[in-house]
């Protein structure tokens, strides 16, 4: 039996459509995912939508449709994103499903009869523009909403549920305590400790008199508001015989619903007796071009033309090697080209087909030869240190070490030289040995790639002859594989794994002198 392993993305909100920014926290899962697939783990990969917001209703209203019918048609239109991209995601999550409400019922009872929920009523400002309760400091000089400075604030008081957040501080702090890598990275993490020091509030979990949401199952003439709901997600995807796979190993999200995963979600979870997510992984934001991605803006990037014009490994490079893990970005599409450019189509497509082109000329395949030291110890390091990255989530740098290895590879052949001596029948032994070294080392780099660009890897892993350990790529085992008969088989050049792109002229003619 495989042991479980469960990545989920946060399920996003159904009245907009993904854009670049949504595909990056998903690449980032997608790809961590893959990779324990590859590890040998039983992998699930939720994503989906957050649905039952008052958002949800006006919009639907804006398009004289029923909220249901609004919410139908978005969940579709999230879902063809995913698909179109080619997200290998296990799960999709509704929380209009059924299941969903009956879990969220279900742990509303449960968090009340512990007494963590209780009735109170809340005071504060009001934006009718936001149509969200503000704090002193997220108000302006002349104390309005920034966003809708022409509105006067209001007072608003409701009576709502609020749930015991208060209770859990001091268990929180126990816990960031013993668990140093409960959110990554470090600086995020100490974010949160600072927050969770400065105290915590009780929060409000329901709305008087909405009818689109989960209503309470103690009051009826309440709704659950967002995040009580919407957390609970990642319980109703390990429902319906998929109970193994609770709690989650990783959460990835957004820095700015951090607080919510990392504070909110443990003591929720506590309230209602069940276990707590192992990690949860925070990523920064990115601009493009230096500016928030909004429509307003109109910059907004649709990942499914995005890809469909340039290409799926362009975008995936780009996002996951510009910027670590947690940290902020920048997009700018010039230098996603060059970044592919330098990278996929100079480095590592030009290694193959150089490699490629030299195997032809010594015939249909490669025999085994027991490799050089330094060349075994070099695939074994780059190995080792890449699962080691990979196993604490750290992209960027497995990609690094991926690049790095091919640059290796390059100069072992700058340095070997073969192309010189390909025709010299009194150097066909040495020419053998070089091309074995090297298809050894091609053969890693496709197991390096697999887990960021399975279908160029599993291409290049075929194009090589070695089919095969596609279906063994999980075990991992490459230094064992070296005391296995192996070989190469080139058939063809055929054309570039990596296609050049060049650098887009009709869209940034205007910038170039
Ligand atoms: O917050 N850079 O949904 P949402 C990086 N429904 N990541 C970005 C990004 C950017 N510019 N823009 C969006 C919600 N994201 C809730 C979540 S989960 C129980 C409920 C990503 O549609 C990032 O992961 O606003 C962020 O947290 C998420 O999209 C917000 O999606
Ligand atoms: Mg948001």
């Amino acid at each position: 039996m495989k042991p479980p392993f469960y990545i989920s993305t946060p399920i996003y909100y159904s009245n907009g459509v993904p854009h670049i920014g949504h595909t990056y926290t998903t690449l980032i899962a997608e790809t961590i995912a893959r990779y324990k697939r590859f590890s040998g783990y039983e992998t699930k990969f939720s994503t989906g939508v957050d649905e039952n917001s008052q958002k949800v209703v006006e919009k639907a209203e804006e398009q004289a449709m029923t909220p249901e019918a609004y919410a139908d048609m978005m969940a579709a239109k999230h879902r063809a994103v995913w698909d179109n991209l080619g997200i290998e995601y296990t799960d999709f999550v509704r929380t209009r499903d059924p299941r969903h409400f009956e879990v969220v019922r279900d742990m509303l009872q449960r968090s009340y009869d512990a007494g963590d929920i209780y009735l109170g009523t809340y005071e504060g400002k009001y934006c009718v523009g936001c149509e969200a309760y503000k704090r002193d400091e997220d108000l302006n000089e002349e104390g309005r909403c920034p966003d809708h400075p022409n509105r006067d604030i209001t007072i608003l008081s409701e009576t709502n549920y609020f749930f015991r957040l208060s209770k859990y501080q001091d268990r929180l702090l126990e816990l960031y305590e013993s668990q140093p890598d409960f959110v990554m990275p470090e600086y995020r993490f100490r974010e949160i400790i600072e927050f969770v020091r400065g105290g915590l509030e009780d929060f409000s979990i329901s709305r008087e008199g909405s009818t689109f949401g989960i209503p309470l199952p103690f009051d009826e003439s309440h709704v659950t508001y967002v995040w009580y709901d919407a957390l609970f997600n990642y319980y109703t995807a390990c429902t319906h015989g998929q109970e193994r796979f609770f709690p989650a190993d990783v959460h990835v999200v957004g820095k700015e619903i951090l607080r919510f995963h990392a504070v909110y979600w443990p003591a929720m979870l506590w309230s209602v007796g069940l276990p707590l997510p192992k990690n949860i992984l925070a990523n920064g934001f990115f601009t493009i071009d230096g500016q928030k991605i909004s429509k307003s803006v109109g910059n907004v990037i649709d990942p499914v033309e995005y890809v469909q014009r340039h290409s799926r490994e362009l975008m995936q490079l780009y996002l996951l090697y510009a910027f670590p893990v947690g940290a902020d970005g920048d997009f700018s599409h010039e230098h996603a080209v060059d970044a592919y450019n330098a990278h996929l189509a100079n480095n590592i497509g030009n290694l193959l087909n150089r490699f490629l082109v030299l195997s032809l000329k010594i015939g249909w395949n490669i025999p085994s030869i027991p490799l050089d030291d330094d060349f075994a110890n070099e695939i074994q390091n780059t190995t080792r240190t890449y699962r080691e990255a990979m196993d604490r989530y750290e992209l960027r740098k497995a990609l690094e070490i991926t690049i790095a290895f091919a640059d290796f590879l390059n100069k072992y052949l700058d340095t070997t030289r073969p192309w010189e001596y390909a025709s010299d029948e009194t150097r066909h032994a040495e020419l053998v040995r070089v091309l074995a070294h090297l298809g050894e080392g091609v053969r890693t780099l496709g197991v390096l790639l697999a887990s960021f660009f399975p279908k160029k890897a599993f291409e290049l892993l075929e194009r090589i002859g070695r089919k095969s350990d596609i279906a063994t790529i999980e075990s991992w085992k490459l230094q064992e594989s070296f005391q296995l008969r192996w070989e190469f088989f080139v058939a063809e050049k055929g054309v570039p794994l990596f296609a050049r792109v060049e650098p887009k002229s009709e869209e940034n003619s205007s910038t170039k002198p």
